[in-house]
């Protein structure tokens, strides 16, 4: 297959309708598109989409609380994962986050999420606690995880 160039820039207004598209094909419980919508609002919010061929095909969320910062969400559609999207949105997602004087990132993952928690190993998260019961629709524990920032070289 023909390699694709992904393009990773901030979520606007005008991507709403696509992003809940990915939510939905990704998530049991999908963020509303008005959920989405009022993320765009705030400063502290750092929402980013990926495009391929113009088309956005997955997003991430941060939010950013002083030196601190908590993801909300990584998707990316089912038929375009393995090729490097998400490690693209991670990338400059933490870039920034960093550039902004985030020090350390937390996230919470499904126990058996295997593909995301892989991903996030790559980046240097590590779990450091267990949420029980944390996730509804099917009920299991999260994984807290957490990297490090403030070691990491600035760009
Ligand atoms: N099995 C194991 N590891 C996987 C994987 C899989 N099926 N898919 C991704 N990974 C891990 C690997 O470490 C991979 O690195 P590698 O290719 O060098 O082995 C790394 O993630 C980066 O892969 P990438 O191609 O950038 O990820 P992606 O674009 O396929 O997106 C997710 C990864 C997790 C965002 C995607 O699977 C997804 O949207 N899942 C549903 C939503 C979700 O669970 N989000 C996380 C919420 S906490």
């Amino acid at each position: 297959m023909e390699e694709q160039s992904v393009t990773v820039r901030k979520m606007e207004l005008f991507d709403i309708d696509d992003v809940e598209q990915v939510e939905i094909a990704c998530f049991s419980t999908p963020w509303s598109k008005k959920s989405l919508e009022e993320a765009l609002q705030y400063d502290t919010h750092q929402f980013l989409v990926a495009e391929v061929d113009g088309k956005v095909v997955g997003y991430m969320g941060l939010i950013k609380m002083f030196t601190e910062a908590d993801v909300t969400n990584i998707a990316v559609l089912p038929d375009i994962r393995r090729r490097g999207i998400a490690t693209a949105l991670l990338e400059e997602t933490l870039k920034l986050a960093r550039k902004s004087g985030v020090e350390v990132v937390f996230l919470e993952v499904r126990q058996s999420n295997t593909c995301a928690i892989h991903l996030y190993e790559k980046y240097q998260f590590k779990a450091i606690s267990i949420r029980k019961n944390y996730y509804q629709n099917p009920t299991e524990h999260a994984v807290v995880m957490s990297a490090d920032l403030s070691t990491r070289k600035k760009e």
